[in-house]
């Protein structure tokens, strides 16, 4: 069964109660239930987790390399600061799937800018945990031809 990682990024954890008019009302945990029953639904496996660390994460997509067969990833703040995140994400040989829950391209100007973006497959913004499930479906797509 293909692996997919799905990483999430710092303050993500106090999703439902964190700015939920441009967030939603989704928890983390809501937003991984859904993942959990797409992957199934589309014979994938996967490893859903948050860190509010930037070390963290870099650490997990190294841990990664070579074992996973995709990665969705929100890095949420570190998406528009982060050059460890990036290198980290430039060593792994498969296909990289960049989520947002808020739409960045129209919010303040310090967002505009991603530092995964040019690493990424897709990028899906602006959907709320849909997002997320649309991503899932994109990866089965590659790994899951039928
Ligand atoms: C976010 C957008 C980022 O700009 C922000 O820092 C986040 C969440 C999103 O999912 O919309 O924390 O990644």
């Amino acid at each position: 069964m293909p692996k997919i990682l799905i990483l999430n990024g710092p303050n993500l954890n106090l999703l439902g109660t964190r700015e939920p008019e441009i967030y939603g009302s989704d928890t983390l945990s809501d937003v991984k239930d859904r993942c959990i029953e797409t992957a199934q639904k589309h014979n994938i496996d996967i490893d859903f987790r948050q860190s509010n660390h930037e070390g963290d994460l870099v650490t997990w997509i190294q841990e990664a390399i070579g074992v996973i067969d995709g990665i969705i990833i929100n890095a949420a703040a570190y998406t528009h600061t982060s050059i460890a995140i990036h290198d980290a994400l430039k060593m792994l040989n498969c296909p990289i799937i960049e989520v947002h829950f808020s739409d960045i391209s129209s919010r303040e100007s310090f967002r505009l800018h991603s530092y995964i973006e040019p690493l990424a497959t897709k990028v899906i913004k602006g959907k709320g945990t849909q997002g997320y499930v649309e991503a899932i479906g994109t990866l089965a797509e590659t790994l899951n031809p039928s």
